[in-house]
């Protein structure tokens, strides 16, 4: 008889808009995989923004610890761009970065937003499956948009349409 895989322990995470207490984190988790990692100061004056938004990701039980992760969106006239979204390595896969992409889906949605755009390294696989996933198709490419470690990688340019 085949026993069905349980998980051990089911993780939950919960979000909060970004707020300045948030800084310090985000500046941390965007180091870790960026090649040109976003200081707080950077984060600071970006959230100062009008129609800059974002939201936090903890995990249930540790509310007292920093975020997870992190979304943070530029909205203008009726269409919005993800300006950047990082979950750190020890809580990846599972299911942190789309909720937060769905969380701020919602949110544009409930605005009447007609269309959320982004640009991802055409390298990144995680990212891009993810994208693809929730509904995002490639409108676009810019060559040699990133200065990896690797070399110059191009920048795929997404749409979700929302209407
Ligand atoms: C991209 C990123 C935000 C995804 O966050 P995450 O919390 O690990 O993603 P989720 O667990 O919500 O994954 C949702 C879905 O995306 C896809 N996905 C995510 N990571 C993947 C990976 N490593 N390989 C393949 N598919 C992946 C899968 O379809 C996954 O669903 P599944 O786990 O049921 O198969 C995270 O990898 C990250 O922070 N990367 C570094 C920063 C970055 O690249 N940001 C994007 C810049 S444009």
């Amino acid at each position: 008889m085949r026993i069905p895989f349980l998980p051990l322990r089911q993780r939950e995470f919960y979000l909060l808009p970004l707020d300045a207490r948030d800084l310090p984190s985000m500046a941390e988790i965007h180091q870790e995989d960026f090649s040109r990692p976003w200081s707080e100061e950077e984060f600071a004056t970006l959230l100062g923004q009008d129609g800059v938004f974002g939201f936090s990701a903890r995990e249930v039980g540790h509310g007292d610890k920093p975020p997870v992760g992190f979304v943070l969106t530029r909205l203008a006239a009726d269409e919005a761009e993800i300006l950047t979204i990082a979950v750190d390595r020890a809580h990846r896969r599972l299911g942190v970065g789309w909720q937060l992409m769905d969380a701020v889906l919602r949110d544009l949605h409930a605005r009447r937003t007609a269309a959320l755009f982004l640009e991802v390294d055409e390298t990144n696989a995680p990212a891009i499956a993810l994208y693809r996933r929730l509904g995002f198709i490639q409108v676009g490419r810019r060559p040699n948009y990133y200065a990896n470690s690797e070399g110059p990688a191009g920048a795929l340019v997404m749409r979700r349409d929302l209407g």
